[in-house]
């Protein structure tokens, strides 16, 4: 294989911090940012009920697509480069999702999309037409394991919609979207592992990614010990080992609250100084600092806005609701006194007991960029 070929090349790069230096070295400096990526969520509804579902509430919000187009052009002048359709709810389920995707499209962002995979048999031709990742949350890799997790009956059509998308892909020989499955497990699932593999693998995805659930942090109470962690782990580990298909297995060494042996006291995570290695379990609990956030932002769909994905429906932590009538604009929200106030708090991480540490990679490297540059003549 030739260098560039593979995803962990270019896409899922290490190196990918590289390409965002000027707004890391700015976030660095103390000074303000727009965002690379937005995350816009289409519906806050969903024809799954996944039992460890990050959105902690589902309601009947869609935003209209008049809005999205005003957003999107708004966005765009602002500099932002990528926009995810994910969360919320089940983005495909927008009435106007086709329209949506090919506005994003044509307006030159990337587009990310998130998705149960329901409508994928419908969708999946706008989908590889126009997205630059489609990731399809599985969780259950078999027909039984899916429903007890979705609480859906539809794993059969999921997975021909995945089908349809990886062929259709390849007929038109294109790299993108990069299409993955997840597989948030827990650990009544640790004998499925092997099945998540097997599935991925012979439906030629470029990706499986195999991840225990968060808990704590969506605000449920923690849902395994630390041994059963350790487990399933150890069973992602395993696999991995052991399989030599072409596709990537990618594992999220996430670290939860309830690995620790200590009780949490209220409002700050037991983990508060503890760091593993980079990468895994958040430089923000020893360095008591998140500067990363605006790399990113949310935009829920009742209009409100969020500064991070992880307080997304929590109502003292958005900074303002979009009105394009009373001239409340993105960019008026992201300079104004609310979003300071959030900030002040988010820079502290007073929201730590909230975080599942998406930022962890940029903090690092902003971390870097504010100190001693000791060694700096050595290469
Ligand atoms: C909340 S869903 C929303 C988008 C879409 N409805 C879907 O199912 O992909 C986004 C992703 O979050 C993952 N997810 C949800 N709750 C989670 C949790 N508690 N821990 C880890 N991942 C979770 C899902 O598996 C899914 O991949």
């Amino acid at each position: 294989m030739r260098f560039g070929e593979s995803l962990t090349d270019v896409e899922m790069s290490p190196y990918k911090f590289i390409a965002h230096i000027d707004r890391l070295k700015a976030l660095s400096e103390g000074r303000d940012i727009f965002p690379v990526t937005v995350e816009i969520d289409l519906v806050d509804y969903c024809n799954h009920s996944c039992g460890w579902c990050v959105d902690p509430v589902h309601r009947n919000n869609s935003l209209d697509a008049g809005i999205v187009c005003q957003l999107l052009s708004e966005l765009k002048e602002l500099g932002v480069k990528g926009i995810v359709y994910k969360g919320g709810g089940e983005p495909t389920l927008h009435d106007s999702f086709t329209t949506v995707l090919e506005e994003t499209k044509r307006l030159g962002f990337e587009v990310g999309i998130v998705t149960n995979g329901s409508r994928l048999q419908e969708l999946h031709g706008a989908i590889v037409k126009n997205a630059d990742y489609l990731r399809v949350s599985i969780d259950g890799p078999t027909a039984d394991s899916h429903a007890r997790l979705h609480k859906s009956n539809d794993f059969d059509e999921v997975i021909a919609g995945v089908r349809y998308a990886v062929m259709l892909k390849k007929s038109l020989g294109q790299r993108h979207p990069v299409i993955g499955l997840s597989f948030a497990m827990d650990h009544q699932m640790v004998d499925l592992v092997g099945d998540a593999l097997i599935l991925g693998d012979s439906l030629g995805v470029d990706y499986i990614l195999l991840r225990p659930p968060f808990y704590e942090e969506v605000g449920r109470p923690a849902g395994m010990s630390t041994e059963q962690k350790t487990a399933l782990l150890c069973a992602f580990e395993r696999e991995r080992a052991s399989y030599a298909g072409k596709m990537e297995v990618f594992i999220d060494y996430w670290l939860s609250d309830s690995d620790v042996n200590e009780l949490s006291s209220a409002g700050e995570s037991p983990r508060r100084g503890s760091y593993v290695r980079p990468g895994v379990n958040g430089i923000e609990h020893v360095t008591g600092k998140c500067l990363a956030s605006p790399l990113m932002a949310v935009i829920a769909a009742d209009r409100k806005v969020y500064a991070c994905c992880n307080l997304r429906f929590l109502d003292e932590w958005n900074v303002g609701t979009i009105n394009y009538d009373t001239g409340d604009t993105f960019e008026k929200l992201w300079h104004g006194d609310r979003r300071k106030q959030v900030m002040d708090r988010i820079h502290q991480v007073e929201c730590i007991r909230f975080c599942t540490h998406p930022m962890s990679r940029y903090n690092e490297v902003i971390e870097y960029l504010r100190s001693p540059r000791y060694h700096e003549g050595f290469v």
